[in-house]
């Protein structure tokens, strides 16, 4: 049915699409995909995934239709990123497909309806099955950022099967800088303090644009103070493989090589000791076990979507559980991190 609609969405402004998208989702009318093979069953910092494939932040901002997105096969989903205050985002047009690439750049600047809408979201879900994480954000005019990141987290932590601290965005101007050593201490500690007693996992999202010492850091930190796990990778400032110098964050095939690079990094800095979830241009099954044998323990896709539609998710569970198969492994963990 989306190659049919394809063509028609692809006339639309980016945005315009994907608020259709998401009405669709919110009907509910969408079929629900079969269900997954067993061999494709594994966890993640202790939450139990029907398998690997999960939707990345960015697709659900306001955690509108987490259960249609896992109906159509995901094996979790990131809604978000939400920030404190509900806020605008940059000035339209803000989202860009380069078709040809198979990529987007966006700089939306994390246009949302604001926590308490999406908490209420959450909370009204919560006792369903399927795991469903919160994308924390910080507002752009905020003065004391860390404080957004502790009520985001104080909000969903009860509501949500994990918390993302999305300190990556290209589009909200010195948010990167959170990724700084002493910076990034100061938050976690704060962001781990404000969970309390919740055993819901926090997870940490990274940019791909990242030195090796600053790799270090991060996991460093990471390790040091409890971290449940590390999402590698955001969007790229880089504009290696296109031609569009539009400004944003770039997504897609182009982003593919650079983030899996970095999600190596990060599985050497960390030993193996830390979950890792690998994001950035996976389009198929064989990307995806790229990913995991590179130290994912799971994997998430966003841009791959707009080019291919809901199918893609069942075309990459197929082709994964055929690489298992062929490669005698019986299940996602023995996979993970073991290189190729
Ligand atoms: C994103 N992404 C994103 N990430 C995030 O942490 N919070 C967000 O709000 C958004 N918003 C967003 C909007 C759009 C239009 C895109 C294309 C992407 C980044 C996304 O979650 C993911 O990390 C990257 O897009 C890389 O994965 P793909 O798209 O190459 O599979």
């Amino acid at each position: 049915m989306f190659a049919a609609l394809r063509p028609l969405l692809f006339t639309l402004d980016p945005e315009r699409a994907h608020a259709l998208t998401l009405i669709a989702l919110r009907s509910g009318l969408l079929p629900a995909a079969a269900p997954d093979d067993p061999i494709l069953r594994t966890s993640l910092a202790g939450l139990d995934l029907p398998n690997p494939i999960g939707l990345a932040a960015g697709f659900d901002k306001n955690a509108e239709v987490p259960d249609a997105m896992l109906r159509l096969g995901f094996g979790f989903v990131e809604a978000g990123t939400v920030t404190p205050l509900p806020q605008a985002g940059n000035p339209r047009p803000r989202i860009f497909r380069l078709v040809e690439e198979r990529a987007v750049i966006n700089r939306l600047g994390f246009n949302n309806a604001g926590l308490e809408a999406a908490a209420l979201k959450l909370r009204h879900r919560a006792g369903r099955p399927g795991v469903v994480g919160a994308n924390i954000g910080a507002n752009k005019d905020t003065v004391d950022r860390a404080a957004d990141y502790v009520a985001g987290v104080r909000a969903c932590a009860a509501a949500a099967s994990y918390l993302t601290v999305n300190i990556s965005s290209p589009n909200t101007p010195g948010l990167r800088a959170l990724q700084d050593r002493a910076a990034l201490g100061d938050l976690v500690a704060r962001v781990l303090e404000a969970r309390g007693s919740v055993a819901t996992p926090v997870f940490v999202k990274v940019a791909p644009d990242l030195m090796p010492a600053e790799i270090d850091d991060i996991a460093r930190v990471a390790l040091d103070l409890g971290l449940d796990g590390l999402i590698v990778s955001n969007t790229t400032l880089g504009r290696d493989g296109v031609t569009s110098t539009e400004a944003g964050g770039l997504s897609g095939a182009p982003l593919f090589a650079l983030s899996t690079a970095i999600l190596r990094s990060f599985r050497t800095a960390t030993g193996g000791a830390l979950p890792l979830i690998g994001v950035g241009g996976v389009s198929s099954g064989e990307q995806a076990y790229t990913k995991l044998r590179a130290g994912a323990s799971a994997v998430q896709l966003y841009t791959a979507l707009i080019y291919e539609g809901p199918g893609v998710v069942q075309r990459i569970k197929r082709e994964l559980a055929e690489l298992l198969r062929r490669d005698g492994f019986g299940s996602i963990a023995a996979v993970v991190g073991t290189g190729g």
